[in-house]
């Protein structure tokens, strides 16, 4: 059972939750603060928690919390940009600084970063979240890079169609099933399916996987 600490961002509700239960039952210390305790759309809320908590003893980063606010290029405007910009890169990037640095000194650390496959492939309305979330697939690489020397290895996953409340705000009960129609597997990816490789990718298992993009999509992206 691993006596390793994690922190984890957006981790009770959707896959964060689930990455959350599944690293629980396998001994994992879990540090998931709410969003009264750390709102990572506010600059100030991310500081004020890094600044009370910077002696945590953080061996595992999870930047999970995203959102998806869905426009079309043209009507992206100011508001929703800089939120998705703030809360799916910016937090992410100054957790990162925060934690990243502990886990050098003591030679062992992993940071996992909650990507899309739209960040590699993208549909319409989705432009600001894959401009997003390829910028933090861009942070991965450099953090792998940055870090690994000290024993640190970063990697993303890119989850395709999870059955979450974000999939279901973003597309009608029609739209799903025609999304479930799409994808090889032919039906959504649970939540767990995500939890497991997110538990493996942060684990005392790898030991050389780093600065990858992981697709976990039921083949969706190999069409
Ligand atoms: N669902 C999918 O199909 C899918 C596919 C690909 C990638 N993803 C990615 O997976 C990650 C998790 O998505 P999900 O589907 O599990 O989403 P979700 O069910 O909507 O949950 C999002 C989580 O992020 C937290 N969050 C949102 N805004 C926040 C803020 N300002 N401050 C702190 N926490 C905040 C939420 O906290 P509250 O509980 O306080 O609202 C919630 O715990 C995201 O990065 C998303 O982009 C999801």
């Amino acid at each position: 059972m691993s006596k390793r600490t994690v922190l984890i961002t957006g981790g009770v509700r959707g896959i964060g939750a689930a990455i959350t239960k599944t690293l629980l039952a396998k001994g994992f210390k879990i540090v998931a603060p709410t969003r009264a305790e750390l709102d990572l759309s506010l600059p100030s809320s991310v500081e004020a928690y890094i600044a009370a908590n910077r002696e945590l003893p953080i061996d595992i980063l999870i930047n999970n919390a995203g959102i998806n606010v869905l426009r079309s290029i043209v009507e992206i405007d100011e508001n929703s940009w800089q939120s998705m910009l703030q809360i799916n890169l910016n937090a992410a990037l100054r957790l990162t600084q925060a934690y990243a640095p502990g886990m050098q000194s003591r030679g062992w650390g992993r940071i996992l970063n909650i990507s899309t496959i739209f960040s590699l492939v993208t549909k319409e309305r989705r432009a600001a979240y894959s401009m997003t979330k390829a910028a933090l697939n861009a942070l991965t690489r450099s953090s792998a890079v940055e870090f690994g020397p000290s024993g640190v290895l970063v990697n993303a996953l890119a989850p395709g169609y999870v059955d979450t409340a974000l999939t279901h705000q973003n597309n009608s009960p029609e739209a799903i099933a025609a999304i479930s129609a799409t994808i090889p597997l032919r039906r959504l990816a649970d939540a767990e399916e995500l939890a497991r490789a997110a538990a493996f990718l942060v684990s005392e298992e790898n030991t050389y996987l780093t600065g990858q993009t992981i697709v976990v999509d039921g083949g969706f992206t190999c069409q």
